[in-house]
């Protein structure tokens, strides 16, 4: 199970009309190495999270956070990137807003389900909007409907890259550090051999390329 709005993680290329991303290649090279064949199905990120539990899907891959509380219902594979949640405003409006402390009484966006969504209301006195996708939470900043976005960090900076050309910015510090692991329903026999496929990906390089190629170099 994976989304397709998560960029550079999963989502569709606009050229060519398919699913791709940081995780659609990982996954890909995880079956690959591990010898196992996988059907990928889209979904709301928030479906995917109260999904895997169920067993409906042997396995999620969608830049998740591994947080405690989903460690409750849901067993992850070793982090396989380091993210962090990041806040951005509209172009020019840097000073009214110029940190997470800024945002009391005002409208802050951001996606469903999220751990930007669980940050916002236990450390802010902010207007929440949760989006069922984040780029309407992006949308929403650039007409103005709301002050700011929180998210996270790898997927603002691309947006803000790309989609957003140059009038979404990024204010202040990252906030939460947070790492990305691959998700499966409690006691999943497949935890173990995916961790051993990450850890070979790490070591014949391959793990790098994929990372170098949506990231254009190690951080
Ligand atoms: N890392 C955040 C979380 O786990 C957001 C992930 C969103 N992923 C997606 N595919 N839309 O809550």
């Amino acid at each position: 199970a994976t989304d397709n709005n998560y960029v550079p993680f999963e989502f569709i290329d606009q050229g060519t009309d398919e699913l791709v991303g940081l995780d659609i290649d990982l996954i890909n090279a995880i079956a690959e190495e591990a010898g196992f064949d996988i059907e990928i199905e889209q979904m709301e990120f928030s479906g995917i999270v109260s999904a895997i539990p169920s067993g409906r899907f042997d396995i999620g891959i969608a830049g998740m956070t591994i947080t405690e509380e989903r460690k409750e219902n849901i067993d992850f594979s070793q982090p396989y990137y380091d993210a962090g949640l990041i806040l951005a405003v509209l172009e020019g409006s840097e000073e009214e807003i110029s940190s997470i402390d800024d945002v009391d009484g005002k409208t802050v966006a951001t996606r469903v389900g999220s751990t930007s969504e669980a940050y916002l209301e236990e450390n802010t006195d902010a207007n929440i909007e949760a989006f069922p996708e984040i780029t309407e939470a992006y949308q929403s900043v650039l007409t103005g409907r709301a002050d700011a976005v929180l998210y996270d960090k790898p997927n603002v900076e691309y947006y803000a890259e790309t989609e957003g050309g140059g009038e979404i910015v990024t204010v202040g510090d990252l906030l939460q550090g947070e790492q990305y692991g691959i998700a499966f329903p409690k006691g999943s026999e497949l935890r173990d051999e995916v961790d051993e496929a990450i850890d070979n990906l790490k070591e014949s390089g391959e793990f790098d390329e994929i990372y170098n190629k949506w990231f254009g170099g190690s951080e």
